[in-house]
């Protein structure tokens, strides 16, 4: 089978390379260890060779055992091959627990280092309470300080190649980089034609951050997500008028605005299709169109706010940013 290169960007500061397509694993309801496995088996012989999990996600074990069976059949060499991601949950962001927690993903994922690790949200809850949606009353803020200092060691003691954030603001980034020695490499966040995320890039290309977009598809089929993105007429538009499809427009999108995309599919034909958006590109005046689409936030975020907790409402989830 023949399988397609994506092109890669070197993080700062570790100058490690990222695939600038990835391969997301968070499936709502969670598809089962084996199909997920053979989901991202498939994936790597497509060519797929960046894979997004967290310890949320339920799907650190089977990538890990996708990946030692790639490396049994060969269709890698060696494990360097991958670029792997997984993200610190909210029960675990504290500063004795961030080590031990990236400690028990390796673990989940059969690996001895990440090539990425990053918190989830930038909110804390009660130790030992890993589940999803967060109880209100479990909600507590984050030390960010103590927090990113954690995250520094495991990247000092190599436990990851690179360390970054998720769903943080300007702000918020702001306070990370005010008393950071290793600054974020990348802020993974909802991104999408749908929602743009402008004055955010801006940002974290002034500071060197790379911005990672989830929910390139507006996250169709999820539990927050709707059919707007796929739906949207402007994107129809264009994609039939090029012989595309829209899923293949917003990550071509994504991808000449020079940002890396994670992107689900547990379906070979959309894996396929989601990897071929490398030979051709959208006209000056189809960009111009998208950037005209009106914006709003597919993700906003209500199951991290809680009235008597850190963060009491969308407003101060985001900063503003909304
Ligand atoms: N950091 C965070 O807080 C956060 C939040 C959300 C997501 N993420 C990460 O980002 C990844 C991607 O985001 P997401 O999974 O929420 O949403 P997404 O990638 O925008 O959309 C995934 C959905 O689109 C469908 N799909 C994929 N390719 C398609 C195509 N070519 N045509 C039609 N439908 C297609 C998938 O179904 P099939 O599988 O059936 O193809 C799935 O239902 C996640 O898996 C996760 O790794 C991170």
């Amino acid at each position: 089978m023949d399988s397609i290169s994506v092109p890669e960007v070197t993080l700062k500061p570790s100058d490690r390379k990222m695939p600038m397509l990835g391969l997301g694993t968070s499936a709502s309801p969670f598809s089962g260890s084996e199909s997920t496995k053979l989901a991202i088996l498939q994936a790597i012989e497509l060519g797929y060779r960046h894979f997004d999990t967290a310890s949320l996600y339920q799907t650190e074990q089977p990538l890990g055992d996708a990946t030692a069976e790639a490396l049994s059949l060969g269709i890698i060499k060696s494990r360097d091959e991958l670029f792997i991601s997984s993200k610190l949950w909210c029960s675990d962001a504290h500063h004795e627990l961030v080590v031990p927690a990236l400690q028990k993903s390796l673990h989940n994922l059969q690996l001895e280092y990440l090539d990425l690790y990053v918190i989830h949200w930038p909110v804390s809850s009660k130790p030992g309470s890993n589940e999803f949606p967060i109880k209100k009353e479990d909600f507590l803020p984050m030390d960010f300080k103590s927090v990113w200092e954690a995250m520094e060691e495991c990247q000092t003691l190599g436990l990851t190649k690179s360390i970054g954030v998720s769903n943080f603001s300007c702000k918020k980034l702001s306070e990370i980089l005010a008393t950071a020695k290793i600054p974020p490499a990348v802020n993974q966040v909802e991104m999408s034609p749908l929602w743009q995320q402008n004055k955010l890039r801006e940002f974290c290309n002034e500071n060197g951050i790379l911005v990672t977009a989830y929910a390139p598809l507006g996250a169709r089929g999820t539990i927050w997500s709707s059919n707007r993105v796929m739906e949207c007429e402007v994107l129809k538009g264009i994609a039939e008028a090029k012989g595309k499809t829209v899923a293949q427009v917003c990550l071509r999108w994504e991808f000449e605005q020079g940002v890396t995309v994670v992107v689900k599919s547990f379906n070979k034909e959309r894996m396929k299709e989601n990897l071929e958006i490398f030979n051709w590109e959208l006209s000056e005046e189809e960009s111009k169109k998208i950037s005209e689409i009106p914006q709003s936030r597919g993700c906003v975020g209500e199951d991290y706010i809680s009235r008597n907790g850190p963060i009491k409402t969308i407003e101060e989830l985001w900063d503003g940013e909304i």
